[in-house]
């Protein structure tokens, strides 16, 4: 795999902008204070974290009814988190810095509130009607069977026009009609206006849900789908693998209203457009029981560049359930695709608060550090994972996220994900001069920037440290992969990445006692998780409990 695009060597950054700096005190993120932080991201030297590109969640108008995952005009930028002038200078400021800047394209669906959708339901002869999907209902009842992915019927009753229109989210994010090409190039248009502006790709919201089976049938029971793969299912943890084999939360197999086959003819188009523009790159947020099928949205090269692999957030605590993931995805990515890294986002718990054993969570977050920075492929990195911050428990009457006040009963919503980025120890963190739209997190006193910077042990300068020794060594950039699996102890993962003129051997202890691995000859420590490490050349490696540690040929 030889990474000759921008995208195939950076390592990338999650913004979520509401929650990363304010700064002006309404207690709510902003473009300007992200600006502030552009240098601790990557000021050009070691010092700062070294990240090449930003992923932006959406910080576009927007009631905030899901916080910006409706929106109400594409084109523009809510005044909660600046103006158009500021997404410009954003844009000039991290290409100063040389980083790329990603925007969130959700375009499943957009708010009740957007003009496309106000026209839309004003009638059902308006020239818009169509953009959206209405239909009659069944009787009294919706017109079928399909649930929004946040609970509820996925269909809400208008009683204006007398007709039912789609959502599969919230009712406030009335669904798109992709199948009416004035959407697409509405849409397409959005795309070339930001690349116009200066973005230089998109993180595609949901492309799974965009198209629906024209005939609109009911779906079936969950237990009507293809068989699961029953290795996957076994290296889920409990939970996900209780979600899995019960269809929850709505007992359905989708067949109907996901992943249908026009959706690549939809991303086709997208690739086109972004074609047009050299640099341009996309990355989709597919969600899928069957790993093929996210497999499939790479097309033949024409469709998304890359897409997340998404299993490691289900996956437990175990070296070898960690190294079949990786392999039974490499194996089943077309030739030449790319693939893309992640543990934590705003949807998901923090990998920190997922794995954390008391005592030892910075070193289980510097392990998985150093296997996300070593794998063939791109990794993501969701703010705060490099301080390791935590998600503290939020009290119900905290919870602002909709699908923690609606999702089934014992979900927590997403709001613990997305506490205020931690700069220092002070009560706001750093964040705000006002009260924060949301707590800071747990622990803040260790896990904040300013304390880590100065602590050359710090997960902070673990992080930083592993990701400029990644820029320097190309066979971490696109060296080949090989597991190694002889005399290797069940609870360690070791891979080789070598180019034909460099190896480094990857060597990752997940148990809580030392191990012993047998090397394939002399190698030379380069760079651990645990600091005292001597750089002798070795025959053998003795790794410290939850050490990870990679060696040069
Ligand atoms: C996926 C996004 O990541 C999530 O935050 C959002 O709620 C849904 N899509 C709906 O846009
Ligand atoms: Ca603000």
């Amino acid at each position: 795999m030889i990474a000759v695009k921008w995208w195939q060597k950076a390592v990338f950054y999650q913004i979520y902008p509401r929650s990363f700096m304010d700064s002006n005190g309404d207690g709510i993120g902003d473009i300007p204070g992200i600006i502030q932080k552009l240098d601790y991201l990557n000021d050009g030297t070691p010092q700062s974290l070294g990240i090449d590109a930003i992923w932006f969640s959406p910080f576009f108008v927007s009631p905030q009814k899901d916080f910006g995952y409706d929106i109400a005009d594409y084109c523009n930028i809510d005044p909660c988190y600046g103006t158009l002038e500021d997404f410009d200078r954003l844009v000039e400021e991290c290409h100063k810095r040389g980083i790329r800047v990603m925007l969130d394209l959700v375009v499943n669906h957009t708010s009740d509130q957007h003009p496309w959708f106000l026209e839309s339901r004003s009638s059902r002869d308006n020239p818009k009607r169509d953009w959206y999907i209405w239909r009659d209902g069944r009787g009294k009842k919706p017109p079928n069977n399909w649930r929004s992915i946040f609970s509820g019927s996925a269909w809400e009753w208008d009683e204006h026009t007398g007709q039912w229109y789609l959502h599969s989210f919230l009712r406030e994010q009335p669904d798109l009609n992709w199948a009416n090409p004035e959407v697409r190039e509405a849409i397409h248009a959005v795309i070339r206006f930001w690349l116009d502006r200066g973005a230089d790709g998109f993180r595609l919201d949901v492309p799974h849900t965009y198209c629906k089976d024209p005939q609109f049938r009911n779906n079936p029971p969950f237990w009507k789908r293809p068989p699961l793969d029953r290795q996957r299912l076994r290296d889920k943890v409990f939970f996900e693998k209780t979600i899995a084999l019960f269809g929850l939360p709505d007992f359905q197999y989708k067949q109907y209203n996901l992943h249908q086959p026009q959706t690549h003819e939809i991303l086709r188009g997208f690739r086109r457009v972004l074609d047009e523009y050299p640099d341009a790159v996309s990355i989709g947020e597919i969600l899928a029981d069957y790993p093929e099928t996210v497999a499939s949205y790479y097309g033949r090269g024409d469709e998304l560049h890359m897409n997340f692999y998404f299993d490691f957030a289900e996956c437990p605590w175990d070296a070898g359930a960690f190294r079949r993931r990786v392999e039974h995805w490499l194996s089943l990515l077309p030739a030449g695709s790319w693939p893309a890294w992640t543990l934590s986002n705003h949807d998901r718990i923090r990998a920190i608060s997922r794995y954390g054993k008391p005592g030892v969570e910075n070193q289980q977050a510097k392990l998985l550090a150093m296997l996300l920075l070593t794998l063939p492929g791109t990794p993501f990195i969701y703010y705060g994972e490099e301080i390791g911050m935590k998600d503290p428990r939020l009290p119900k009457r905290l919870i602002q996220d909709p699908v923690g006040k609606k999702l089934w009963p014992f979900h927590k919503g997403r709001d613990s994900q997305r506490t205020p980025m931690q700069w220092d120890d002070s009560e706001t963190a750093g964040f705000s001069a006002g009260t924060p739209w949301l707590p800071v997190g747990p622990e803040l006193s260790a896990r904040n920037v300013r304390s880590q910077d100065k602590d050359p042990s710090s997960l902070l300068n673990f992080w930083r440290n592993l990701i400029w020794l990644r820029k320097k060594k190309t066979a971490l950039l696109e060296g080949g992969y090989r597991a190694l699996t002889e005399n290797i102890p069940a609870d360690c993962y070791v891979f080789s990445r070598s180019t034909p003129g460099q190896e480094i051997l990857v060597c990752l202890n997940f148990s809580r006692k030392p191990r012993t691995i047998p090397l394939p000859g002399k190698r030379t420590p380069l760079f651990s998780t645990h600091n005292l490490r001597s750089k002798k050349p070795v025959d053998t490696l003795t790794l410290a409990p939850l050490e990870g540690c990679l060696l040069e040929a």
